[in-house]
């Protein structure tokens, strides 16, 4: 587990970070080969140049968003969304460092990217989960996300050996981090901070960390 202490903080990446979400992008793929549809390889030959663009186009607006889960100076996890016409929240890249796990990261960066998408009237958040990934399997279904066996998004990924999944995105709740946008604009940092607190216990089969994230508004 991690000794990491202090407030957590959910945010939209920045234009400037295109260097840093290469590295977390690769950092991803090392560590959680099994988990991506993308290898290291291939990520690798992504000019960095390219790297930056991704950030530019996903630090603003409503198509695309990468959010980022921040301890002081070192990001410990991230996950990526996209827009789909007319109200769904597509969700991909999900990642939290191995030494972060289990405390409430990755439950608060799909929360943070939710807050996004209910800004542009997100009714739904879909993602896809390769079959053989029961850790994630078992994340996602602790957050209340159900399996599609039809329709296309259901097919897509059966193509690739995915498991769809989805859940409904509720208007009203107050989990909204439409304040996590960093926006290159302003450059001012905004999110939800986390503190760490004593945790319930939670059952697992991995590793459990002593204490928990819970959210805080920041400052
Ligand atoms: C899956 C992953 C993102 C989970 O992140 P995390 O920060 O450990 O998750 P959280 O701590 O927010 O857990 C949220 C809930 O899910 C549960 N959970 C987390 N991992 C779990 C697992 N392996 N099995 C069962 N439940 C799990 C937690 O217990 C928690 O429930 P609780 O709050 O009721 O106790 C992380 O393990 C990871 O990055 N894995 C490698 C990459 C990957 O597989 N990404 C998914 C690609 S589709």
């Amino acid at each position: 587990m991690s000794d990491r202490q202090g407030a957590l903080v959910i945010r939209r990446i920045r234009a400037s970070e295109g260097r840093l979400l290469r590295e977390l992008r690769l950092r991803s793929l090392q560590d959680a080969p099994e988990a991506f549809g993308q290898t290291v390889v291939e990520a690798s030959t992504t000019r960095l140049i390219d790297w930056y663009r991704k950030a530019w186009q996903s630090c603003r607006g409503d198509q695309r968003a990468w959010m980022l889960a921040q301890h002081g100076d070192e990001v410990v996890g991230l996950v990526s969304g996209r827009h789909r016409l007319p109200t769904t929240l597509l969700l991909f890249s999900m990642w939290v460092a191995p030494d972060a796990r289990r405390s409430g990261v990755g439950r608060q960066l799909i929360d943070g990217l939710e807050g996004w998408a209910r800004r542009w009237g997100a009714t739904e958040t879909v993602l896809w989960v390769l079959r053989g990934n029961l850790a994630a399997l078992g994340f996602y279904e602790r957050l209340g996300f159900e399996a599609l066996s039809h329709g296309r998004d259901a097919q897509a990924g059966e193509r690739f050996g995915a498991l769809t999944m989805r859940r409904a995105i509720d208007p009203t709740s107050s989990s909204d981090a439409s304040g996590a946008c960093l926006c290159a604009k302003t450059g001012t940092p905004g999110g939800l901070a986390l503190s760490r607190q004593p945790s319930a216990g939670p059952s697992s089969t991995e590793s459990q960390p002593a204490s928990r994230a819970t959210c805080r508004t920041a400052v």
